[in-house]
Parts: C-alpha cells; structure tokens; sequence
C-alpha cells in the first residue's frame, strides 16, 4: 500500500529497483487526483506490472522531476495544475495539438527522449460522443468560462473539430481575445463570436446554440452563483457540466426541469485518462474497468 502521495526528494533518492511505480500524475497540490483510481485498474485489467502514483512536485522541481523519472524507467505520466504550461516547455518534444491547446497534460517517456502531448481535447470529444451520441463538428457550441484553463483547451479542441459555430463567453472579457483570434485561425471568420458572461448576452446567444458547456468553477460549493446568471435553457439544448463534483450541479438541474440532456464532467475526466493510456501502451484501454474504478473512488467522496 503506497502514501497518498510521494514527493521529489523522495523519487530522488529511489533506484530504478526500488520505484513503486510505472506511471504518475505529477501535481501540486495532487493528494486530491483521481487519476491512480483510473490507472491502477486499467494496469491490472492489462496485467501490467507497478503502479500508478501520485507525484507532489514543485514548479523549481519539475524539470529534474522528469529526467529522474525517466532515468527511474517510467512510461508515462499525466501533469495537472499547476504543471501543464510548464511541461510545455520542459519536455523534448511536444505535439502539435498540445501546442495548439496551450497546455500538456501526459507525458510519454519513450527511445530516452520526453514528448508532451494534451489528452483532455480527444477526451473532451469521446465524452461528447457518449453523453450525447453527437459529434462536436455537427454542433453550434457555446463555451461559459472560456477564458479559463479547461475552458480554452475545449474551445480550441471544438475549433480543431471544425464545430458549427463556437461562442466563447467569459466573465472577464478581454481574456477571450487570444482565444478568438487562435480559434478565427482554425475556422472561419463567423463561426466564432465572443460575448461577456451577463443575462442579457446569454438570453441574446442560446437559441443559437445546441450545446452548453459549464467551464467555470461555478456549481462546486452550494453557495456559488447560477451558470446562465438567470437566462434560461430549452428543451432542445444539451448541456454539458465539466465540474463532476457535486454528481448533479444546479446547471445540470435547471437543465434537466426544461427537459433538456444534461450530463457531468466525469465522462471527460474518464475518457482523457483512456486516451493517456491508450498513448503510452500502444493499445486499447479496459473502458469499463478504468470507469468503474472511477466511479468507486467518486462515490466514496
Ligand atoms: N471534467 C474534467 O475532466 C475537467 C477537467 C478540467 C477542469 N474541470 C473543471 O472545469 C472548471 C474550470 O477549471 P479551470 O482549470 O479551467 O479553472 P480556471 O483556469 O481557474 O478558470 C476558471 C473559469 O471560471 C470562471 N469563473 C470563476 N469564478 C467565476 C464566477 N464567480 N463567475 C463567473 N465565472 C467565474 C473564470 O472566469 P474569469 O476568467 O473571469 O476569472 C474562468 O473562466 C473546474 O470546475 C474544474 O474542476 C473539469
């Protein structure tokens, strides 16, 4: 039975003999990270060997962190907050879709060279898939906290898709220049509009859209405020919570009393993890175990 967590002085002083494990999530803080509950099943389903460990590593730690796991014979690694901008520029090689999304997320340490590549983007797309039976290049899709990390990484994803229409709305406005003007170079000038995050642009913008997605923080403490700041939702939207904890947010409740499909953000947490082990084994993940491993950890809070 491993720590909650390890820490880099603690993977300094390990041999390759002594590592517990194959694999990581690099973060700071990471006690929280549900990702060995995704991986450990999916190791065993697969009867590979060693384990999939938490990583607690300091931003001035990083780059060594990498080299010593790599020395240590890892395979992978997934990096979360606040590591994904960093490991852009701290792997040898990064993918032309990390780059795009801004951001890398696993790690591959493969022929003594790192490369970074960005899974939440193909995650984002299986999760849509199976929420909905819809692919984001068919939808007109409207983005609320577009102008945070998760929010830009699905933005330029459904941009990369080709999607309908792709409406960026954000509380702080100026933060979805950057944004439009990389998402105007994917896709064509009308596709991508911009509109601040207030009733009257949401009440302007929804029936235009098929499907909304919550990428604010909004919904994880019962005293947070609405998503829609009072507009309102029809039966014919999709709507679509990243936040998975509370399992049902006020969003997805209001979506719901229209008669509107409303699912959470746990199918995109589990499908980024599928396509990051897909990566490092060169083959198809259990789907099923990796999910139910997921749903145990998330049930039991
Ligand atoms: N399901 C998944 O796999 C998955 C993956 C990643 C993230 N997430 C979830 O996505 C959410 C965002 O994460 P993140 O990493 O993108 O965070 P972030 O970078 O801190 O961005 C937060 C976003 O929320 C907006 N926001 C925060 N408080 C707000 C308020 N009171 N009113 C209106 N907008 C507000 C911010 O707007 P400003 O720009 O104006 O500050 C920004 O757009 C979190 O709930 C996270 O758990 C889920």
């Amino acid at each position: 039975m491993h720590p909650a967590y390890f820490t880099y002085p603690q993977i300094r002083d390990w041999s390759a003999v002594q590592a517990p494990g194959v694999l990581a999530v690099l973060g700071d803080p990471v006690a929280h990270s549900l990702s060995p509950q995704l991986h450990t099943p999916a190791l065993r389903a697969c009867g590979i060997a060693g384990d999939y460990i938490r990583l607690e590593v300091k931003e001035a730690e990083f780059g060594e962190a990498l080299r010593r796991m790599q020395e240590l014979g890892f395979i992978g690694a997934n990096v979360t907050i606040p590591h994904k901008f960093t490991a852009l520029r701290s792997v040898d090689q990064v993918s032309d879709q990390a780059r795009q999304l801004g951001a890398v997320n696993t790690l591959l340490f493969r022929n003594g060279r790192i490369e970074g590549r960005n899974s939440d983007g193909p995650g984002f797309v299986r999760a849509i898939r199976e929420a909905f039976g819809r692919e984001i290049r068919d939808l007109r899709i409207m983005i609320i906290g577009a102008g945070g990390g998760a929010g830009r990484a699905v933005a330029v994803q459904c941009a990369l898709e080709q999607c309908q229409q792709l409406v960026l709305v954000n509380r702080s406005l100026g933060k979805l220049v950057s944004l439009q003007n990389q998402a105007l170079e994917i896709i064509s000038s009308g596709k991508v509009l911009s509109f601040a995050h207030d009733q009257a642009s949401l009440e302007k913008a929804l029936p235009n859209v098929d499907l909304v997605i919550n990428a604010t923080n909004l919904g994880m403490k019962p005293e947070d405020g609405p998503v829609l700041a009072g507009a309102a939702l029809t039966a014919s939207h999709l709507a679509y919570d990243m936040v998975y904890r509370p399992n049902e947010t006020a969003f997805l409740k209001q979506a719901r009393t229209v008669g509107a499909n409303a699912c959470n953000g746990l199918g995109m947490l589990l499908h980024q993890g599928v396509v990051s082990f897909e990566w490092w084994f060169d083959r198809a993940a259990p789907l099923e175990a990796m999910r139910a491993g997921l749903m145990t950890a998330v049930s039991a809070g």
